[in-house]
């Protein structure tokens, strides 16, 4: 959370080029941003509430400057007000910090720096970086030195990026939240990730957990922050566009996110076979499986469990990764787990990561974004090869997650080509209903319920964790109440909230829970529901019947199209950003 994007070198427009990659970054955060950058001898800066789509970056100093730093913010501590918005400055105003995370011992620290004369403006923990890096200048001449003194003093998972007028240096640290160097021919680029610069450089280097860098955009250095060693490294190609990362003509990403699943399953679904049936085997060779993720990743996990049972028989257990650690008692270095994570950041996946990894444990993770630390870290990694997702609500990411989990589960009893066929055949399925008749359709439908303020969602089998889902992606972006059930818990509760009208939907298949879901239908209709019917077929349950074709084991991947498009009108109806939805952050890297 928090988006962090600086640039140094030769480029004389650093302010408005910062600006205009931070746009790409607001997917982190959008309560408020701010910009620093040298101009002359003296540091510029802006900030304000609010988002950041209506600035122009011609703005922001035009061609007087070679080094600037911006942030969009997703607040923790401090109100969101422009006095709180980063950056933040020291007394003398020659250091600048923008930052992602939670310096937990703030308090303690800002009382030594107030004690020593610093005066401090906001209510953040991020100011107490500014002025303990001026105190420890007064020790060493060295902007390098004194900011990784500073970092050595700060608790918690952080990412700090520090812009210092005199030296014209970028100082970056990274104690816990992602940071990535783009390298381009004219300077040097820092970010929370690469849509940030994409369109400048597709060269990076990764920034590991306890590393710094110093740059003045001619050169770049790599340091441990505990040891002050220098690190050697790596220069890395990307594979990501920066066109994928753009929303064309389309009015959201979130739907141009939705029309990219014409191909974006095939995409998770065209692996090497090899790694496929690598990770396979390591699964079967396993003495205790879990699958832990977040949100819509941990919906796509919960899936994943009905497709292990029914295609290979096999058990696997599912936790949120937030709920994980009184699961970790179980792990043997003969377990395995399986982490599902679209941006490859999310704080609690990476923590269940890294307890699993402790006990000696394998980590398979399946992710979306390249690079990303939980990729880096894990023993085996397969790629969904979504592109870049930007749209906080996860679409393409969770149709990605689906198929993988499905090919997999395939490969498990060696029937890999099977899997591989009728996931091929559910893109191309995917690629008929996205179709403008059938996208129109639900945005009718979504005219007769963009009013109600509660919804309800039930499923069966592999429907269910969609059911979850479902109510996640309308709770998300429209603000309506929704909420999922397995349609048998219906009786044991959540029917007594049923009264006429109520938008009700079924998600349905063509297998061996649809007599069963037909009935939970029915008693949601004779008690005045609204039945909404998500099927390959029509039954008299319904009042408004969304045909899906018959996906037979891919039923999750077809049913949960309808949705996205359903939850994406409702939003727009209902005059929502369906992009940046309140109080949410797509990328969440604090606990
Ligand atoms: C946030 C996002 C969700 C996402 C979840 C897990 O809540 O808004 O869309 O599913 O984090 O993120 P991950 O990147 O680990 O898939």
């Amino acid at each position: 959370m928090c988006g962090i994007f600086g640039y140094v070198g030769s480029r004389p427009d650093a302010g408005g080029l910062v600006i205009e990659g931070l746009k790409n970054l607001e997917y982190r955060g959008y309560d408020s941003w701010g910009v620093a950058w040298k101009e002359g001898s003296a540091m510029e800066v802006r900030k304000d509430t609010g988002k950041i789509s209506h600035l122009n970056p011609e703005d922001f100093g035009g061609d007087t400057s070679h080094i600037a730093i911006a942030h969009t913010r997703w607040a923790t501590h401090g109100g969101v007000t422009k006095v709180n918005a980063h950056p933040h400055l020291s007394c003398d105003g020659t250091i600048a910090v923008i930052h992602n995370g939670i310096v937990e011992n703030f308090d303690e620290l800002k009382k030594e720096l107030t004690k020593k004369g610093h005066t401090f403006l906001s209510e953040t923990d991020t100011e107490v970086v500014a002025h303990l890096v001026e105190e420890e200048m007064k020790k060493t001449n060295d902007f390098g030195a004194a900011f990784r003194q500073a970092c050595i003093r700060c608790k918690g998972r952080n990412a700090f990026l520090a812009l210092h007028t005199q030296s014209q240096t970028l100082v970056a640290a990274r104690t816990g939240s992602p940071l990535i160097v783009g390298v381009g021919s004219d300077g040097y680029y820092i970010a929370s990730d690469t849509p940030a610069f994409l369109k400048h450089t597709r060269t990076v280097q990764y920034i590991d957990d306890g590393e710094m860098v110093v740059t003045d955009g001619k050169h770049i250095l790599f340091y441990d922050i505990a040891t002050g060693e220098e690190r050697m490294k790596r220069e890395i190609a990307i594979t990501w566009n920066p066109e994928q990362a753009e929303k064309g003509d389309y009015a959201h990403y979130m739907l141009k996110e939705i029309m990219d699943q014409k191909e974006s399953v095939a995409r998770a679904v065209n692996q090497d076979e090899k790694d496929i049936e690598t990770v396979a085997k390591a699964i079967n060779e396993a003495k205790g499986t879990f699958l832990v993720g977040c949100g819509t990743a941990g919906k796509a996990c919960m899936a994943a469990e009905y497709f292990f049972s029914v295609v290979a028989e096999k058990h696997v257990n599912f936790a949120p990764a937030s709920e994980f650690k009184l699961y970790h008692h179980f792990l043997k270095p003969e377990s395995l787990l399986i982490v599902v994570s679209q941006s490859g950041e999310t704080a609690d996946v990476l923590e269940a990561m890294r307890v699993a990894k402790s006990k000696g444990s394998k980590v398979l993770a399946i992710v979306n974004v390249q690079g990303s630390t939980i990729a880096r870290e894990a023993d085996y990694t397969v790629q969904i090869n979504a592109g870049p997702e930007r749209a906080v609500a996860s679409t393409k990411a969770l149709t990605g997650q689906l198929a993988v989990l499905l090919l997999i589960a395939y490969a498990l009893t060696g029937k890999l080509k099977e899997g591989k066929k009728l996931l091929l055949e559910t893109s191309s399925m995917i690629n008929d209903m996205l179709n403008p008749r059938y996208v129109e359709r639900l945005r009718q439908l979504s005219e007769l319920i963009k009013r109600k303020e509660d919804l309800y969602i039930i499923g069966k089998s592999w429907n269910y964790p969609m059911a979850l889902e479902s109510a996640i992606k309308i709770q998300e972006v429209s603000y309506i109440h929704a909420e999922g059930f397995a349609g048998g818990e219906l009786k044991h509760g959540p029917i007594a909230l049923i009264e006429q009208g109520t938008p009700c939907i079924a998600l349905m298949g063509k297998d061996e829970v649809t007599t069963d879901m037909i009935s939970n239908a029915t008693q949601l209709k004779s008690r005045g529901g609204f039945v909404i019917g998500v099927s390959p077929q029509k039954y008299d349950a319904f009042n408004e019947w969304i045909k899906v074709p018959d996906a037979g084991n891919a039923q999750a991947i077809v049913n949960i199209i309808p949705i996205q498009v359903l939850a994406y009108f409702l939003a727009v109806q209902r005059g929502k950003d369906p992009d940046m939805p309140r109080n949410l952050a797509k990328s969440v890297t604090v606990k």
